[in-house]
């Protein structure tokens, strides 16, 4: 999806609730120049540092709630996986909408993976929205238009399996 919506190297890419994820390390792979990786943990973020190594230095690392957030720039993708659907309280989920519509630029992507209304209730033993990409075009707006959604069964390394669903949105204005 990330692919799909930024072909160009130069697509500027935050991934949201990134924590000690791997893909900042596929998109440096790829050859992407310009990636941001927020979360709220320091130590998750410090994980991904070390793993990488010196390519780390080329992105920008913020500690920081994604529903406070004051983002000083824009983005041309918001890629959030398994973020999101924390945000049980709907003023939650209005707060970190704000954030993204100041944080992508109008033709900007985002794409947001949570638990699909048949997958788990529980995240990491916490309570979670789930989601398919109806109710997240209502939490969005309609300056976001869906382009795409896919299902995808998640194999967890404690060999059970999660639904999670995928949607891509495009800003309009
Ligand atoms: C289940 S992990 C997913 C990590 C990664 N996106 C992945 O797919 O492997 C959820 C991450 O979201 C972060 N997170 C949860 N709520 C957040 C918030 N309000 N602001 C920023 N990060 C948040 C957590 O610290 C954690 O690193």
């Amino acid at each position: 999806m990330i692919r799909a919506a930024g072909s160009d190297r130069d697509t500027t890419i935050i991934d949201v609730g990134g924590g000690a994820s791997r893909l900042v390390d596929a998109l440096l792979q790829d050859g992407y120049r310009d990636i941001a990786v927020l979360d709220l943990s320091a130590n998750a973020l410090a994980a991904a540092k070390k793993r990488i190594g010196q390519a780390a230095s080329t992105v920008d690392w913020i500690v920081a709630d994604a529903t406070t957030w004051r983002p000083a720039r824009t983005y041309d993708v918001w890629h959030d996986r398994a973020a999101f659907h924390f945000l049980t309280d709907p003023r939650d989920r209005v707060a970190y909408v704000e954030r993204l519509r100041s944080a992508v630029r109008p033709g900007g992507h985002v794409i947001i993976a949570t638990f699909a209304p048949d997958g788990p209730e529980k995240c990491s033993g916490l309570p979670v929205q789930r989601h398919d990409s109806v109710s997240l075009a209502a939490e969005l707006g309609p300056e976001f238009k869906l382009v795409e959604t896919r299902s995808e069964t998640h194999h967890t390394p404690w060999h059970s399996t999660q639904a999670f669903q995928f949607s891509r949105f495009r800003r309009q204005k």
